[in-house]
């Protein structure tokens, strides 16, 4: 049996030990995605209530979603390295601005028919889309701090 040192129990990991770790835990999060999309599915499968049909929709198509993030990100990490500078945002930030306008639009849209809406099913899905025009806006606003250099490590 070997018994370890004071000093190695307690070394700090090395960034490549990190870095394995990190990639060890998207990956399991990504098998946590796929094992919901089966689940999912089977559920659908269990009711004819075309709402309950389409949340379970939602859920399953952004675990697609996240589990093509996670890949990209576990590519980012053991294949090439991710680059995004300021200059790469600011080559399509006035497409990028525009399209935020757009974002915002909805968000406003999506306040107002909230408040008109009665029923609680329209005003449920009307709550999940004004949270997603705000996750879009956000993503958006986040580019742009990249843009405006607020990161000055690790990118
Ligand atoms: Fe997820
Ligand atoms: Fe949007």
């Amino acid at each position: 049996m070997v018994i370890k040192r004071e000093s190695d129990m307690t070394e700090k990991k090395t960034q490549k030990e990190q870095m394995e770790d990190l990639v060890a835990l998207l990956a399991n999060w990504q098998a946590l995605e796929v094992e919901g999309i089966t689940f999912l599915t089977e559920l659908q499968g269990t009711t004819d209530n075309p709402v309950l049909k389409e949340i379970l929709e939602i859920i399953k198509q952004d675990s697609g979603q996240h589990r093509r993030v996670q890949q990209l990100m576990i590519d980012g990490l053991t294949k090439q390295a991710f680059t995004l500078s300021p200059e790469d945002v600011a080559l399509i930030w006035d497409k990028l601005d525009e399209h935020d306008q757009l974002e915002q639009a909805t968000i406003s849209m999506a306040h107002d028919a909230r408040r008109s809406a009665g029923h609680p099913v329209i005003r449920y899905f009307l709550s999940y889309l004004l949270a997603d025009e705000e996750k879009h806006h956000r993503m958006l606003e986040s580019l742009e701090d990249i843009k405006r250099n607020l990161y000055p490590y690790g990118w």
